[in-house]
């Protein structure tokens, strides 16, 4: 790589990356120590699995620095939905000198001018949690994503919902034998709905249990969209509906917000699962409102993440990173139910 690298005066540590992300880029102007710059922008600042995954990055980034003695600053932009202003916002990330930029792509099937730009400016991208198609990854060898295989928790959340539909026939409220069902979908085209969705039903039917949909509803990943749809799936179903499979927990928790909106007793609530395994999430999961959800790395994503970027920005280590196909890093997903509730989350507060 022939970018050069600046040594910067920097703000110490905490304060580095305290005023990076008060500030923007720029380091701090006292005493010369080596730093590094992270631009990192977001398809949406209010997605709760994304912004709590944030909030992991910058521990990291902190305690990375502590670690390490080289200064981290850290910029975080959200692009609010627009693919547009998420171009200007790398533009302008590395106008600013960044070394590495992290894209939450709006669109995961517009990543070329982000890449051209970094082409241009030997800037590394690393994409994350919203999956480019591999051709486009390929355009440039400094291109790479972190994230999760979406099928996985497909599988794990058709698994989840087969076992419960199995062990208690409380759950086949009509006694037909068959889990009616509905499902809430993240955005069209992103690839853990379309995959979620198709991966949970295939299992639950793989695992023997007989199925009908009575509908779906689009919630864009968003607990208040999938509150509205639910109360209109509700009024159109009833008490048909035994099971509500949801693509993330913010809409599975939509979904419980209707029900007790709608003042349904609990005892005759469907079964609802959820993937993500957010603090609200895990929280409706140990009450028992949500009968389980699927465990998204959110830990594990940023820390991998953070490791990426910082052997890419000191171009130092990354021999010791774990790259499939030399461009992927993905965690896995896990299980959580009442029972193992408290053993997964990894380092949120
Ligand atoms: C998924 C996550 C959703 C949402 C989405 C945004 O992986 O499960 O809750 O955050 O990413 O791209």
């Amino acid at each position: 790589m022939t970018k050069k690298r600046r040594q910067r005066g920097g703000a110490f540590l905490m304060a580095a990356l305290a005023a990076a992300l008060l500030t923007g880029c720029g380091g701090g102007t006292e005493k010369s120590v080596k730093s590094i710059k992270i631009g990192v922008t977001v398809y949406d600042q209010y997605d709760t699995f994304i912004s709590q995954m944030m909030n992991m990055f910058t521990t990291y980034a902190s305690q990375k620095e502590e670690e390490t003695g080289v200064g981290i600053n850290v910029e975080i932009l959200d692009a609010s939905g627009s693919q547009i202003t998420q171009n200007e916002q790398v533009r302008t990330l590395i106008e600013k000198g960044c070394d590495v930029i992290c894209v939450n792509l709006v669109d995961r099937t517009e990543p070329t001018t982000i890449t051209d730009i970094a082409e241009k400016n030997e800037v590394p991208i690393v994409f994350f949690n919203r999956e480019l198609v591999a051709e486009d990854l390929e355009r440039w060898n400094q291109l790479y994503y972190v994230g999760a295989d979406a099928f996985q928790s497909g599988i794990m959340q058709g698994e989840l919902a087969a076992d419960a539909f199995l062990r208690d026939p409380s759950l086949d409220k009509n006694g037909d034998g068959v889990f009616q069902y509905i499902v809430l979908e993240g955005e069209a085209g992103h690839q853990d709905a379309i995959v979620r969705t198709e991966y949970a039903i295939n299992t639950l039917m793989e695992q023997g249990v007989e199925v009908e949909k009575l509908g779906y509803a689009i919630a864009n990943w968003k607990r208040a969209q999938a509150q509205t749809k639910t109360t209109s799936m509700l009024s159109q179903f009833g008490s048909q509906i035994e099971l509500i499979v949801a693509n993330n927990d913010d809409m599975a928790l939509g979904a419980i917000d209707a029900l007790k909106a709608e003042e349904i007793p609990r005892e005759d609530w469907p079964a609802i699962f959820g993937i993500d395994g957010t603090k609200e999430g895990l929280a409706a999961v140990k009450s028992g409102e949500m009968n389980a959800t699927v465990y998204n790395d959110k830990e594990g994503q940023a820390l991998q993440m953070l490791n990426l970027v910082y052997a890419l920005a000191t171009e130092s280590g990354l021999e010791d990173i774990s790259l499939e196909d030399g461009k992927y890093i993905r965690l896995p997903y896990s299980k959580v139910t009442q029972e193992t509730e408290g053993q997964t989350e990894k380092g949120t507060s």
